[in-house]
């Protein structure tokens, strides 16, 4: 059963205490990803979830949506296009400046990476903030007269939201859908 899979993958995520700096507890999902069921049922419950959706584009952030990106992807059909950290993409670019807790940071797609009409699933381990997905959007998004491509983003696709976060609020009506939530 879903739920039987969702305890199973929320248990191998292993919790560390001030990484990377004092006061963070941070997610590591590399254990997750040392339990080969727990790692195919993640991939298997996306995959259920946005198969026949007539999903185009799986759009993986940097660095852990290329982990879990790339096998939904292959399973439904669509194409992978990576959302990079600045000066990764040898080719063209568009990019999008955004904030973190200190400073900010940029993201980078490839020009010609989607087309207008595509419809987009964005994926990556985690939602803090929002920040990191909300780049993602505006990237991928239908700011037409910024040059920008027009995709559709259908959903955002974490394994876990940090709930206090509020992340999924910053995403305003772009629908999110995570498998575990952390209070
Ligand atoms: C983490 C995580 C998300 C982002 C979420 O990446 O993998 O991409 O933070 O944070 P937000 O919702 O507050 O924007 P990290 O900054 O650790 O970068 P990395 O994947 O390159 O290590």
């Amino acid at each position: 059963a879903t739920d039987d899979r969702i305890a199973r993958i929320a248990s191998t995520i292993r919790v560390i205490p001030d990484f990377p700096k004092p006061g963070i507890l941070f997610q590591d999902i590399t254990t997750l990803l040392l339990d080969p069921k727990a790692f195919k049922d993640t991939i298997d419950l996306f995959v259920e979830r946005y198969k026949d959706k007539n999903i185009n584009v799986i759009a993986g952030i940097e660095a852990r949506g290329f982990i879990f990106g790339p096998p939904i992807a292959l399973a439904i059909g669509a194409k992978f296009v990576p959302m990079r950290k600045p000066k990764k993409l040898p080719g063209e670019v568009i990019s999008e400046e955004y904030s973190l807790e200190y400073g900010t940071d940029i993201m980078e797609m490839h020009v010609g990476a989607v087309q207008p009409g595509e419809n987009a699933v964005i994926v990556d381990d985690l939602i803090a903030t929002g920040g990191t997905l909300n780049a993602a959007i505006s990237l991928l998004g239908l700011n037409l007269n910024a040059g920008r491509v027009g995709v559709t983003v259908v959903e955002c696709a974490c394994v876990i939201e940090l709930k206090e976060l509020k992340g999924r609020e910053k995403l305003g009506d772009n629908p999110l859908f995570v498998l575990v939530s952390e209070t």
